[in-house]
C-alpha cells in the first residue's frame, strides 16, 4: 500500500495511455486506467466511430475489458488522462462492485480506500491474452468461446454472449456482453473485444469467433457491424450455430457499402 504520491505515477501512466486512442474523428485522445487490488492495471482509450455516438469512451472500454478479463470485482481506482464529466462519475457510481467516490478531477476510488487515503502500489499491466495452443479450426475457437459464457454481465436480459477475437500474431482477446442500469452504455460482446485490442495496441485482427448461448442463430448486431467494418474491415467471422455446423462470414459481406466517413477525416 501507498500513500497519495502513487497519483502521480496512475496520472502518467493514464496520459501515456492516450497514444493508443483511436480518435481519428475528433483528434482528442483519452485514455483510462483502471487499477486493481494486486497492483496489476487495465488500460482503456478512446475508440472513435465514423457514426459519432458509437464512439466507445475510455473508462466503459476500460471497464468492459475488466469484466471480460473477470476482474471487475478488483477495481481500486478509476483513473482518467482528463477530469471526469459528471455522467462518468454517474456511470462509476451506477457500477455494481463499489461504492466508489470521487477522490480528484480525474480519479475514483472505491470507497475501501478513501478512508485511509490509500492505494495499492501500480505494478504491470494486467495481460489481456491467454497462453493457450493455436486455434487450429473453427470448432477449437468456438470450443473456446463458450467457456467465457459466465463473464458476461447481464442482470437486464439473461442473455450470454462470448466473442474471441485472434490477431495477427495468434494472440486472442476475449469479450463478453456487459450491461447496465442505463441501456445505452450497454456494450456487446464484439465490440468489448474489439475496444480490447485498441487498449493493448495489438496487432490486427484476423478472425473473431462468436457464440450466443440462447440462440443458434446469433449473429452481430448492426452497431458491431459498424464498429467492424470501421476497424476490422479484412476479418473473418464464425458465428456458432450450436448443433449445426458453424458459419463462416465476412465483415465485408455482413454489412456491404458501409459508413466510413471519409468525408469527416477530411477537415484533420
Ligand atoms: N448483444 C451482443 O453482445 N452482441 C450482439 O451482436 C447482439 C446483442 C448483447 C447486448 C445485450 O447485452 C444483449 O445481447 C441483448 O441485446
Amino acid at each position: 500500500m501507498t500513500h497519495s504520491p502513487a497519483f502521480s505515477s496512475l496520472r502518467q501512466t493514464a496520459q501515456s495511455l492516450t497514444t493508443r486512442a483511436h480518435v481519428p474523428f475528433s483528434g482528442t485522445p483519452t485514455a483510462a486506467l483502471l487499477l486493481l487490488d494486486n497492483g496489476e492495471w487495465i488500460p482503456g482509450v478512446r475508440v472513435e466511430s465514423a457514426s459519432y455516438s458509437l464512439t466507445l469512451p475510455a473508462l466503459l472500454n476500460a471497464f468492459t475489458t475488466a469484466v471480460a478479463l473477470e476482474r471487475a470485482v478488483d477495481v481500486a481506482a478509476f483513473v482518467l488522462s482528463r477530469p471526469f464529466r459528471r455522467e462518468e462519475g454517474l456511470y462509476v457510481e451506477e457500477l455494481p462492485h463499489g461504492p466508489y467516490e470521487a477522490w480528484a478531477e480525474d480519479i475514483w476510488i472505491k470507497s475501501d480506500y478513501a478512508a485511509d487515503e490509500t492505494l495499492p502500489v501500480p505494478t504491470d499491466a494486467l495481460a489481456p491474452t491467454r497462453e493457450t495452443d493455436a486455434i487450429l479450426d473453427a470448432e477449437s475457437g468456438l470450443d473456446e468461446v463458450r467457456t467465457l459464457f459466465e463473464r458476461a454481465y447481464v442482470p437486464s436480459s439473461h442473455f450470454p454472449v462470448a466473442a474471441l477475437i485472434e490477431t495477427t500474431d495468434g494472440s486472442r482477446i476475449p469479450g463478453v456482453n456487459v450491461e447496465h442500469p442505463d441501456w445505452g452504455r450497454i456494450l456487446c460482446a464484439e465490440r468489448n473485444a474489439l475496444g480490447t485490442v485498441h487498449s493493448y495496441a495489438l496487432n490486427d485482427i484476423r478472425r473473431l469467433f462468436l457464440s450466443c448461448k440462447h440462440d443458434a442463430d446469433g449473429t452481430p448486431c448492426g452497431a458491431c457491424r459498424q464498429l467492424l467494418a470501421e476497424l476490422a474491415p479484412e476479418s473473418i467471422l464464425w458465428m456458432d450455430r450450436h448443433d449445426d455446423a458453424p458459419a463462416q462470414t465476412t465483415v465485408s459481406d455482413l454489412l456491404p457499402g458501409s459508413f466510413r466517413g471519409r468525408a469527416l477525416l477530411d477537415d484533420h
